[in-house]
């Protein structure tokens, strides 16, 4: 079964606790927390302290995406504000390898995303130490964008590196992901999805995340996308 990561960047942040809340009972194992530091990316959304509030009312994983520079200066404050996962990107910091050390030694789990324009092979050197990748489907800093298709490609590169080198590691999409185009990414080897707009802008976010879910089934690894 897919895991769902719900994007709270498209949520009521009036409401932040039970929009959580709401999308984790109707199935989804992780919340998305996009930081973004208005540097690495032309926007500014939330800190630790939004994260420490809502650690006090779930129990969800939290899967923590950094859009920020030189995000080894705050491993720590994520670690501390409850990041179960903290995701950095590629192109943020000089040597990605070591912030993944970092944010290990802390016993938490350790991701690198990759923007459109990066190409999948400068994550091999490293894909043994990492739990996760993350393949940006859009250019970060937005939510609410179009999923861009080129970009299915090197979650199949990467699925294939993983598969070829004996490792489970997760792989994650984050940006225009539907119910409906959720398959190509499935079938080219995701199985964390990240989905913001889909979710919470829909009348039934529940159903969108029971949809998205079964999407794997239909659609595995290699599955033809045309049926
Ligand atoms: C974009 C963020 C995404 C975004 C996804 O920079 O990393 O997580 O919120 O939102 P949707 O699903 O609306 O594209
Ligand atoms: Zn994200």
């Amino acid at each position: 079964m897919l895991i769902i990561s719900p994007s709270v960047l498209a949520s009521d942040f009036s409401r932040l606790g039970d929009d959580v809340k709401k999308v984790h009972k109707a199935g989804a194992e992780y919340i998305h927390l996009d930081v973004m530091d208005g540097i690495f990316v032309p926007n500014i959304s939330f800190g630790p302290p939004v994260i420490s509030s809502l650690r006090k009312v779930t129990d969800i994983v939290f899967d923590v995406h950094l859009m920020i520079t030189e995000p080894q200066r705050y491993i720590k404050d994520y670690v501390d504000a409850g990041a179960d996962i903290i995701t950095i990107h590629y192109e943020s910091c000089k040597d990605p390898a070591e912030v993944v050390k970092l944010i290990k030694s802390y016993g938490v789990r350790a991701a690198v995303s990759i923007k459109p324009a990066t190409s999948p092979e400068v994550l091999f050197p490293m894909m043994a130490e990492l739990d996760m990748v993350l393949v940006m489907t859009v250019e970060p800093g937005f939510g609410g964008q179009k999923m861009i298709p080129e970009t299915i490609d090197k979650v199949r590169i990467l699925r294939e590196y993983a598969n070829a080198n004996g490792l489970d590691t997760d792989i994650e999409v984050d940006g225009g992901i539907t119910a409906e185009n959720l398959k190509y990414a499935t079938a080219a080897g995701a199985n964390v999805i990240v989905a913001g707009s889909a979710i919470f802008k829909a009348d039934d976010p529940a159903k969108v995340i029971s949809d998205m879910m079964k999407v794997g089934d239909r659609y595995p690894f290699g599955a033809d996308t045309q049926k």
